[in-house]
């Protein structure tokens, strides 16, 4: 009998932990949080050792639960969120810059008449986001000791010694050559980082070391970023699907088959996995603050928590007007106006905490649904349903108000840890490369299907609507 596998989730408010076995699922959890601090001016900082300690704490609380060996572990990242490490006593040299952060803006600015070269070579538009940008600010501004990578080539440099990154997580850096899956020399000088020792790319499910971090030493076998391990664990495998993960932010991905395909309408384009040398590829699409946005409403003391949105949002029968832009740390694809912020127009003396939790879940979902055009566009023809993950899906006026506004079916996983199971899955195909990939897909259980209940015109009116304040936000103020 296979043994379990420790599926780690090393994600940007904490870290989750599933002991996965192929019987009987998930036989242990374990979570441990961490605190980014969100600073003024855009920037987004937290300190890698809380990072680390998570996976360590969290990896170790789903054993303890589990109560069972486990074969192997799987490690997902951020995916964006970088730091400069001393490679000799594998201590950080910075606090870790989140993908959220927007310190890069101007040193973005500067390869502005590079934008289009760079998005050709690397499939990704310029914005501070990725990687690369983030890396050059630290390499100008705070060191030019150790090396700086993004946070899984450090946390599996703590964990086993190695110096890798995988495929998927080496694509959102923007400095991967697409076509070839190499380090692109040009878009390394483009950015000043060509003296980096940049780590050794391997595949997703890839046997790249052994920890005793948990205990007992483990393989680590399968590497990801967190949306790729979750666009995995939805089983979507082929073009024409897509999922959305609504976590801190909300992330859209679309697999588009074996060939680079750069997005015409504004989304990013990345490696999705490489398994056995073979890679797979999908678009990608942003809305940065999901979760987060409803932390601020939380944070202002509209509602109590995210499990207040249904019986908050019930008291009354739509948004009375109110319309949200949830763009509190900018606009991502398919804009890329990152330095732009959200809006909240129509208020009245009348306006209610339901009218404004509508709102929000309005302004999320319309945004989702402006990514799944843009996906539909670019694979020329629509999407046929979306499959969804993430903690917010359990709010049934969210999933309502996205079937609505999508005109399409949304299917809701039964399990929300769509990113650890897709990395667990990964694991086990590292550590027996002689499974295929569907023996090693998690079964993720029944799935829960809202369909559209307005009218494709009533849709139609209220998208309309969201985009009259986008393009407001875009022409320089609130409409
Ligand atoms: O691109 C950043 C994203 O992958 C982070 O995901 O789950 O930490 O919000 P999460």
């Amino acid at each position: 009998m296979p043994d379990p596998v420790l599926a780690v989730d090393q994600g940007t408010s904490g870290t989750k932990a599933l002991v996965i076995c192929p019987e009987r699922g998930v036989i242990g959890t374990g979570f441990a949080g961490v605190r980014p601090r969100y600073l003024t001016g855009g920037l987004v900082e937290v300190d890698p050792e809380e990072l680390y300690g998570s996976v360590v704490d969290a990896g170790r609380r789903a054993l303890a639960d589990a109560d069972e060996p486990v074969g192997a572990l799987g490690l997902a990242n951020q995916g964006e969120t970088v730091l400069a490490w001393d490679p000799d006593t594998g201590r950080p040299l910075t606090d870790a810059l989140v993908w959220q952060d927007r310190r890069a803006e101007p040193l973005c600015a500067e390869l502005d008449d590079h934008s289009d070269e760079l998005r050709h070579l690397t499939g990704l538009p310029l914005d501070p986001y990725f990687a690369a940008p983030k890396m050059a600010w630290i390499r100008r501004h705070l060191t030019r000791a150790g090396h700086v990578t993004t946070s899984d080539t450090w946390l599996v440099h703590r964990l086993t010694g190695a110096h890798v990154t995988d495929a998927a997580t080496a694509s959102r850096t923007q400095l991967l050559d697409l076509d070839r899956a190499v380090w692109s020399q040009r878009a390394l000088e483009l950015y000043g980082l060509t003296g980096e020792r940049l780590p050794h790319i391997v595949d997703n499910a890839a046997h790249v070391g052994t920890t005793r971090a948990f205990g007992p030493e483990l393989p680590l076998t399968g590497l990801a970023v967190d949306q790729q391990a979750a666009l995995l664990a939805q089983r979507v495998t082929e073009p024409g699907t897509a999922k959305c993960t609504y976590g801190t932010g909300a992330f859209l991905l679309a697999h588009t088959g074996g060939t680079p395909r750069r997005g015409a309408s504004g989304l990013a384009a990345c490696v999705a996995w490489r398994l056995g040398g073979h890679t797979d590829h999908c678009l990608d699409g942003q809305v940065y603050t999901a979760a987060s946005a409803v932390r601020w409403l939380t944070d202002l003391g509209v509602i109590t928590g995210a499990a207040d949105l249904d019986p908050v949002g019930a008291a009354v029968p739509d948004t009375g007007g109110v319309t949200f832009v949830p763009a509190l740390a900018g606009l991502a694809a398919p804009w890329w106006r990152g330095d732009l912020r959200g809006s909240l127009t129509g208020l009245g003396l009348d306006t209610t905490p339901g009218h404004l939790v509508r709102a929000l879940c309005e302004g999320l979902a319309a945004q989702v649904a402006e990514l799944a055009d843009a996906a539909a566009a670019d694979l020329g023809g629509p999407l046929t349903a979306l499959r969804v993950d993430g903690g917010l899906t359990r709010s049934a006026l969210l999933m309502q108000t996205q079937a609505d506004l999508l005109q399409r079916p949304v299917e809701v996983s039964a399990l929300p840890d769509a990113t650890a199971l897709g990395v667990g899955a990964l694991a086990r195909l590292g550590a027996d490369p002689s499974l295929t990939l569907a023996q090693a897909l998690p079964d993720t259980g029944p799935t829960t299907v809202y369909e559209p209940r307005i009218t494709s015109d009533e849709a139609g009116e209220r998208r309309a609507h969201f985009r009259t304040a986008v393009a407001a936000l875009l022409a320089g103020g609130p409409a």
